[in-house]
């Protein structure tokens, strides 16, 4: 075995779910380290950079090859939190730092390493970012083949003058993206009016819908005036862009709100929607996984339109972790106010985690319901 199939060997998923199926090394990590091996191995501190680490290996596989003080960006909370304990367990603590997707974490940056974003804005805004790093540094963005495609090329193509595809290796491939474009700055957060709504929708490449309004938020938006009149406290939980959180801030001026998320992005996106709509001061954008920081039976209100996806699998799994933390979080008596689509068999979940749930909308596509704390 190699160094650093030792190193991987020792790497857990905690605090994420881990089961036999769920690896914490996937063949796109392999494939990035090995394409950037020599370029890891002759970069000076602080020229090494890594962006959406899963849970470690690229961060800490790095650090093997010869990296030292590398910079690394996760979206993730529970990625973050998965490095830091494998650094930990590995007795690698201190060889990297944790910083915001902005200037700071690329300026003078010669290697970067990154797992391929879901959304083709999330690689527009690292491209973006990484035209800002050396004139000589190559960008390496690794994903599973059946996920990438050619738009992935020309989003890279906004940053740098040469992207190219590696072949394909166990189903992945990286693109290389060389020639940083002097000049070419972040064009994010971008922010969106919907006058219909009388609100600004600001987001960042990553964030849910972008500066859309999805269908489902709209629905809960319209039925959130009947919400818990009263509410001293609000949680918009899994804010994505704070379309909920703003909107309530705007229209309850003595409620304290509170929009968390576990993505950095979404969280960003939150605090630059509010600013855009004058509520900067009124709503706090947080990250937070599944509102661990939020104490018990404190909350009157909780909004939330649930993540459906977890990779490309429709799961109710993530949902659950939310409607829990919803419950947990609200003082008895307190409300839950959903949004799904009609399809999805939220009900029974929402009275056991819960309470009495009952159906406040309806239409062709989503149910709104309000749970009321037992
Ligand atoms: C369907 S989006 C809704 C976003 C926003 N509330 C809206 O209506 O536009 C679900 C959001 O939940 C977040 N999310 C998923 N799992 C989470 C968790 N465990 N803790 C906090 N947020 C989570 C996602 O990052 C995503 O922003």
């Amino acid at each position: 075995m190699t160094d650093r199939e030792e190193l991987f060997a020792r790497l857990r998923r905690d605090p994420d779910v881990a089961a036999p199926d769920l690896v914490v090394v996937d063949a796109t990590d392999r494939l990035l380290l090995d394409e950037a091996a020599g370029a890891v191995a002759a970069a000076g501190p602080g020229e090494v950079v890594v962006v959406d680490d899963s849970y470690g290996a690229l961060t800490l596989g790095a650090v093997a090859a010869g990296a030292r003080d590398v910079r690394v960006h996760q979206d993730l909370l529970v990625g973050e939190l998965a490095l830091a304990r494998n650094a930990g367990r590995t007795g690698l603590a201190g060889t990297y730092r944790t910083l915001p997707l902005g200037p700071e974490l690329v300026a003078g940056a010669r290697v970067l390493l990154a797992k391929a974003p879901r959304s083709l804005d999330a690689l527009r805004e690292l491209a973006e970012l990484a035209a800002g790093a050396a004139p000589d540094a190559v960008l390496h963005v690794g994903g599973r083949v059946k996920h990438m495609t050619p738009a992935m090329n020309a989003a890279l193509g906004v940053g740098f003058t040469d992207v190219r595809a590696t072949l394909a290796r166990q189903k992945s491939r990286v693109l290389v993206a060389r020639g940083p474009r002097p000049g070419v700055s972040s064009s994010f957060p971008r922010c969106r009016p919907h006058p219909e709504l009388g609100l600004t929708v600001c987001a960042h490449g990553a964030a849910f819908a972008g500066t859309r309004v999805d269908a489902g938020t709209r629905a809960l938006l319209t039925a959130l005036p009947g919400a818990a009149p009263g509410a001293a406290t609000v949680l918009d939980l899994g804010c994505g862009t704070g379309v909920l959180a703003t909107a309530l801030a705007l229209a309850r001026p003595g409620a304290a709100v509170t929009a968390s998320d576990a993505s950095a992005a979404a969280v960003a996106s939150a605090a630059a929607t509010a600013a855009a709509n004058g509520v900067a001061g009124r709503v706090r954008a947080v990250r937070d996984d599944a509102a661990a920081a939020v104490p018990d039976g404190t909350v009157d209100l909780v909004v939330c339109n649930p993540p459906f996806h977890l990779g490309a699998a429709v799961v109710t799994g993530a949902a659950d972790r939310l409607f829990a933390a919803a419950g947990r979080v609200l003082r008895p008596g307190g409300e839950l106010w959903a949004v799904y689509n009609n399809r999805l068999p939220h009900r029974a979940a929402l009275r056991r985690l819960v309470g009495p749930t009952r159906v406040a909308a309806a239409d062709r596509r989503f149910t709104v319901t309000v749970s009321t704390r037992r």
